[in-house]
């Protein structure tokens, strides 16, 4: 018997489309300075932020991811009966199983796709990025949605200053598909953990370890609890050291990227990158300023910023950078196609 084995591809993944969603309730600094001892000052000189967008009750993930996969999918002309495969990167799911990918392919009505969740907190989307390039590149699928959502104000003590300020809810999704024949897409990866930074951010209830019991909510274990300070030094390190190997791997420098896309925890992080790597700031793309830290919804929602201000055109390289809660580190290199 001859087996009919399916040829192997060399292909490349592409992003074809990008869309976005906030839901329109929005949570101001000087808000927040009537809820917990904080000002609008403090706020601004030590984050970037001045404000973010949060969900009315009943709102989830899937809604948001929804919405933004619907939107991306418009842009594109393209059904969503036609999408083969849903990633949905998110620490917020709407409920411990079923995924919420599967959730997201029911309401946008995506009969043929199949999919899953991927948790990597603030690096989900580019860890998502890959596994999405990888279902291309292989010629396994053709039109793959990475989406990254997050509702964090589900998560977030609103008595505690040290983090409610921070985060906010959206959701950004792509469309991968395979690379026309002169075109590049989706170069290079470059991804890491540091599962020793795990104490400095996390949700200590609700899974296997500590289930939902009165004491954990007590303890208010079921919020986010972060060593900003932690979580800041790494990251300063983390995000040039990823992005700085990923360029030096593909023989380029900062001064040749069309555009910088980071993950928006902090302007300051932000900033702290951009002078290491040597780009000047008119290729840095932030709106931490209007959405606060979205967690795996900050990167499509900054490439968004950057397709409507018209700061991303064909040919451009990019570079994405990210880190998480895990500790995760993710950066992608890549060529704008459209
Ligand atoms: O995507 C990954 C998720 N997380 C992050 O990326 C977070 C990374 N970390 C950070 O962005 C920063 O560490 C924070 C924004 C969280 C905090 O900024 P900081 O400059 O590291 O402040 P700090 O923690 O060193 O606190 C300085 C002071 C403290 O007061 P004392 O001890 O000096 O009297 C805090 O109690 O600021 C105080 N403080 C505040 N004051 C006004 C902390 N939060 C607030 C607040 N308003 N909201």
């Amino acid at each position: 018997m001859s087996l009919q084995l399916k040829p192997r591809t060399t292909v490349r993944a592409k992003i074809t489309s990008v869309g976005t969603y906030v839901p329109p309730r929005l949570l101001t600094n000087a808000d927040l300075e009537k809820m917990v001892d904080t000002n609008d000052q403090w706020i601004t000189e030590r984050t970037g932020i001045k404000e973010r967008h949060l969900v009315d009750k009943g709102v989830a993930t899937s809604d948001l991811a929804t919405e933004a996969a619907r939107a991306c999918l418009a842009k594109r002309g393209i059904q969503p009966e036609e999408v083969e495969v849903i990633i949905v990167a998110t620490v917020t799911p709407d409920m411990m199983f079923p995924a919420t990918a599967c959730l997201v392919q029911n309401k946008l009505g995506a009969t043929g796709a199949w999919g899953f969740d991927l948790s990597a907190a603030c690096s989900g989307f580019p860890y998502a990025l890959q596994v999405g390039a990888k279902l291309i590149e292989s010629g396994a699928h053709k039109k793959v949605l990475v989406i990254g959502a997050d509702v964090m104000s589900s998560i977030i003590d609103y008595t505690d200053r040290t983090t409610c300020i921070i985060f906010g809810d959206g959701a950004g999704a792509v469309l991968l598909e395979p690379c026309e024949d002169d075109e590049v897409g989706l170069i290079d990866f470059w991804h890491e953990v540091d599962g020793s930074g795990g104490v400095s951010l996390n949700m200590p209830a609700g899974g296997s370890l500590n289930p939902a019991s009165h004491e954990t909510v007590d303890h208010k274990d079921h919020f986010v609890h972060q060593d900003g300070q932690a979580v800041y030094k790494f990251a300063v390190r983390k995000m040039a050291e990823s992005s700085e190997g990923l360029l030096s791997r593909n023989g380029l420098t900062g001064s040749e990227l069309g555009a910088f896309i980071p993950h928006q925890a902090n302007k300051r992080i932000i900033l702290a990158t951009a002078d290491r790597l040597g780009m000047p700031l008119d290729r840095v793309v932030i709106n931490i300023d209007r959405f606060g830290n979205t967690t795996a919804g900050t990167i499509p929602l900054a490439m968004n910023t950057a397709l409507e201000e018209g700061r991303l055109k064909k040919g451009d390289l990019v570079l994405l950078a990210a880190v998480g809660a895990g500790f995760t580190v993710g950066a992608t290199l890549l060529r704008w196609e459209f």
